[in-house]
């Protein structure tokens, strides 16, 4: 089983450029699932922008291999932010107005900024955790995007591809940056800051879903009952990666233990069909 990255693993970034045309409820005329997948979108140029810089840190410290490693990491998540920039403006000429949602986005990550680097790549490596049992969920499970349009569902299928692809970047540069700590201290540091990053991102989710309802005028009751049938029952999502995120509270875990590279392949695939 794993404890790094596949041997001959390249972290190779795609550049590609998407015309994505969306309507208001782009995902299945479904407010509740456009209003989960466009809140992710929103966070996507900020919170890769604190992930490069987390990463970028700790650069001249990597040995060669990592060293390559972070620039693949930089380059996939830099091209993630540049189209997820695009695609988000798409949303605003629908009608959203995304500032509220970035200006949250700001606060949020001015605060990990004044956190010591060793959180910040801790947070990174836990948040890019999520990243990576969301994007396989995605890629694994056709059903979540199957009512995108196709240029969108590409969109997210290369996202989530180069995700899973440079998925250890961030938790290598996490351990070689606790190196000096003990194993148990090293473990309780990564427990702690991930339940943490699960908490901010949650609380980040449930307000910018909240967002994205109070400007389609339907924030009820009713709404969030139906949020919460998307999220935990059908299709689930959340609950459908609850056991992968339990994983990194393992000692000895690495995202590598589970080899996902056939996801990437099938990412390929959706990407090859246009
Ligand atoms: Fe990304
Ligand atoms: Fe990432």
């Amino acid at each position: 089983m794993a404890a790094s990255a596949p041997a001959g693993l390249v972290i190779r970034p795609r550049d590609i450029k998407f015309a994505c045309e969306s309507g208001r409820w782009w995902m299945g005329n479904d407010p509740i699932a456009t209003a989960y997948y466009n809140a992710f979108s929103a966070s996507f140029p900020q919170a890769e922008r604190y992930f490069i810089d987390a990463v970028r840190y700790y650069r001249d410290r990597a040995d060669g291999e990592l060293q390559k490693q972070i620039a693949g990491f930089i380059a996939q998540e830099s091209m993630h932010s540049r189209e997820h920039v695009t695609f988000n403006r798409a949303g605003i000429c629908s009608g959203y107005d995304l500032s509220r949602i970035d200006a949250l986005l700001k606060a949020r990550f001015d605060w990990a900024r004044s956190l010591s680097r060793i959180r910040q790549i801790a947070s990174t490596a836990a948040l890019e955790h999520f990243t990576t049992i969301l994007a396989c969920e995605a890629i694994g499970n056709p059903r979540h995007l199957e009512t995108a349009p196709p240029e969108i569902r590409r969109l997210w299928c290369w996202h989530a591809g180069e995700e899973i692809e440079h998925k250890s970047v961030a938790f290598d540069t996490f351990m070689l940056a606790a190196q000096s700590l003990s194993p148990v201290a090293r473990w309780r540091l990564r427990c702690s800051v991930m339940a943490a990053s699960t908490w901010y991102l949650f609380d980040f989710m449930f307000r910018g879903v909240a967002e994205f309802f109070r400007q389609d005028q339907i924030a009820s009751p009713l709404t969030w009952l139906r949020f919460l049938k998307f999220s935990m029952i059908t299709p689930g999502v959340i609950r459908r990666v609850l056991g992968e995120y339990l994983r990194w509270y393992a000692p000895g875990f690495h995202p590598w233990r589970k080899d996902d590279r056939a996801l990437i392949a099938a990412a390929e695939k959706e990407l090859a069909r246009s």
